[in-house]
Formats: C-alpha cells, structure tokens, sequence
C-alpha cells in the first residue's frame, strides 16, 4: 500500500518529457505558453504574447518571415525561459485529413505505401508538395476483422517550412507540427471538465472572436459536429472606430483596448456591433441545428481576444438563450511567481490553441 503511494508520488513528481513552448502564431500576434505537471494537474510557467504588425500573418500564412520570427524571438526573452522545444499548429484550413480503412496486419511499410496511394486520390496537389503523415486510430468501426481505421493528414510542405523556418530563426527547435482545431480542442477539453458531470452528453459551442475570423465550432462528446467561419472581428470594430472618430486604425487599436473613446462610442459603435455578433451566434445555432440532428446547445464559450469585450458575454447569453462564459483553461491550474491571476483571466481567451499546444508535452 505504501510502496503504491510511494510510486503514485514518484510518478506525480517526475516530468513524463521535457517541456515544450507551446507557440501559436495567428494573425494578430505571437502566443506562448509553458506549463509543467504539477501534483495530478498544471502549472502555468510563463507567458508571453507579442503583437504583429498587420499583414505579417494573413490568413495563416506567415507573409513576414523576418518580422514574425522577430516577434517570437522577442516574445521568447520575455518568457524567461530556457526552454527551446516548441509545439506548433499549422491553421486548419492548410490540412487535409481523411479516414480510410486498412488491414491491421499491414507492416509499417506497407501502410506507408498505402497511405500514399489513399491520398493521391484526394489531394489536389502533387506528393512532392506535401507532408504526409498517418496515426491508427483503432479497430474499423464497422469494418470487418483484421482492419483499422487510419488517419491520414497532408499538408502543404511550405506551410510547415515557414513555421519551422521562423522558430527556428528565434533559437527554437519545433517538435510537434499540429492543426489549429486540434490544439484548441485540448484546450476547450480542460474546460469542459469543470463543467457540471464533467460536460459530458453535452452540446459546447466554442465562439472564437480573433482579429479578423469569427469561428464557431460545436462539441459533442469531444467531437466536432460544426463549424461556421465568419470574416468578421476585432480589427472590423477597430476600422469601425477609426472611420467614426477620423483617427488611424493603430490610435483605435489602442483606444478601444484602454475603453478610452468618447461617450458615444458605447451606443453608436460598441452597441450595435456586439449585437451583431449575438445575432450571428443565434444565427451559427439555427443553421447547426437544422443541418444536424441536433436541437439544443448547453454551453456557449466566449474566446479570442474579443471574447472579454464589454457587454458581450451578456448580449449573447441574452440573445441565444444559452448559458454563455468567458474561455479560462488555465482556471485550476497553479501560477509560478510573478504570473498575476487576474491579468491571466483577461488574456486567457485568446491563449486557447497555445495552450493546447503547450499541453502536448505531456502526451503519452
Ligand atoms: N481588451 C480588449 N478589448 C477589446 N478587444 C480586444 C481586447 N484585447 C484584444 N482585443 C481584440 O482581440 C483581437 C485579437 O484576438 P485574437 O488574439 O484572438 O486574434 P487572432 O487569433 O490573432 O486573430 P484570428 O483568429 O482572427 O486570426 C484584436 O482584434 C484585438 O483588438
Ligand atoms: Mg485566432
């Protein structure tokens, strides 16, 4: 009994891999995060976010080399760490995946082989143009005997070179290369098992409000069962303010990020776009749920930047009807020294996918 303790205790106290920098790069800034385990959960380490000027990253693609790798850099020293090893994430359009059954018994060269002839048929671009890789899921779900499921994911090869290239260009070495929606849902996962059972048997909406998409992606069960992608966000209310108030967008930028714009900001810009954006979420609900067999949603998450944005969680729990909260996945985990709560509250929302990223360093 207490020798099982004692082994619960090593196991709790050794670090299962090294650490990795979990490093988003979107289009409004560079995100970094290192945690450690700490007793059954989480320590956040550090931090850092590191803004981009605009057009360095558009639409997932890292236009400015030399700039964001700046930026990482940059963001990197303001960590404090001595961490080197990162986990990336290639945005989810960039990423093909597919499943495709095939026998167990296949050796790993055969699947290769396999693998490679599956996505020929589907992928609209050439081998040479892209990186392939494969994971077994398990047995065929209703396949016969002797077959499993495979996931196969291509990607174009240059949207790994870049990312890579731009680590590496700020001292890092990149040691998971993972899709977007799969690193947010790790993190989305932490949340939804503070919900009440755990979320289980529940419909989660994830609403991520960034600089420039608006996406809202629907959870069942730790699967995603919808995703609506809109061209509307931050830098839509920043122009809104700048073409209001005759100033630049960078002034509005900082103007509406310090709540110091003029009275009429709150019903002639803030009022109505946050509307906006309430009515679309209802509208994302009605299309999911007549293109699914589902009819309710129990949960609503706020994230991205302008997820803590005055009046928003309201607006849209009002509007949708449905329990609505601002994203935390760092809420039960402890803070190294010198990590202030409340200002990690306020940047949470938009640190989803790094921190998802950053959870992949204690993956089996
Ligand atoms: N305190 C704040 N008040 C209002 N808006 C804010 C605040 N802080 C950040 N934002 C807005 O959040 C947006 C950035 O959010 P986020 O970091 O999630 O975007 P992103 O991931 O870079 O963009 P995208 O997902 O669209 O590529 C910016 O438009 C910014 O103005
Ligand atoms: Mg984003």
């Amino acid at each position: 009994m207490l020798q099982e303790r004692f082994n619960e205790l090593i196991k709790m106290l050794t670090p299962r891999s090294k650490p990795l920098l979990g490093l988003d790069i979107s289009s409004s800034a560079v995100k970094m995060i290192e945690l450690s385990q700490s007793g059954g959960g989480f320590q956040v380490e550090h931090y850092a976010t590191e803004p981009l000027p605009k057009d360095a990253v558009v639409e997932g693609n890292l236009a400015d080399l030399e700039v964001v790798s700046d930026a990482v850099k940059r963001a990197w020293r303001r960590m404090g760490t001595r961490t080197r090893g990162a986990a990336m994430a290639l945005p989810t359009s960039a990423v093909i995946t597919r499943k495709v059954v095939m026998p167990a018994a296949a050796s790993e060269d055969d699947l290769e082989i396999q693998v490679e002839s599956e996505a020929n048929q589907y992928i609209p671009f050439t081998l040479e143009e892209v990186n392939l890789d494969f994971q077994i899921l398990g047995p065929a779900p209703d396949g016969a005997e002797g077959e499993v499921e495979v996931l196969i994911a291509a990607s174009r090869k240059d949207k790994v070179e870049d990312r890579v290239a731009a680590a590496q260009a700020a001292g890092l070495r990149v040691h998971v290369m993972d899709v977007e929606a799969y690193a947010t849902q790790a993190a989305v996962e932490l949340i939804q098992k503070r919900l009440p059972g755990g979320g289980r048997k529940q419909v989660l909406a994830l609403v991520d409000l960034g600089a420039t998409t608006m996406r809202v992606t629907m959870f069942h069960e730790g699967v995603q069962v919808y995703l609506r992608e809109q061209q509307v966000g931050g830098n839509t209310l920043t122009n809104e303010i700048a073409r209001h108030f005759s100033i630049s967008a960078e002034e509005a930028e900082t103007a509406k990020r310090q709540g110091n714009l003029p009275e009429s900001y709150l019903p002639e810009i803030l009022q109505p776009f946050r509307e906006n954006i309430a009515v679309e979420i209802a509208r994302a609900h009605q299309f999911f749920f007549t293109s699914t067999p589902f009819s309710h949603v129990d949960h609503i998450i706020l994230a991205g930047g302008c997820a803590g944005m005055p009046g928003l969680e309201e607006a849209v729990s009002t509007r949708t009807q449905v329990n609505t909260f601002i994203a935390n996945p760092f809420a039960r985990m402890t803070l190294a020294p010198g990590i202030k709560q409340r200002q990690l509250a306020a940047d949470a929302p938009a640190l989803l996918t790094a921190c998802g990223l950053a959870l992949r360093s204690f993956d089996e």
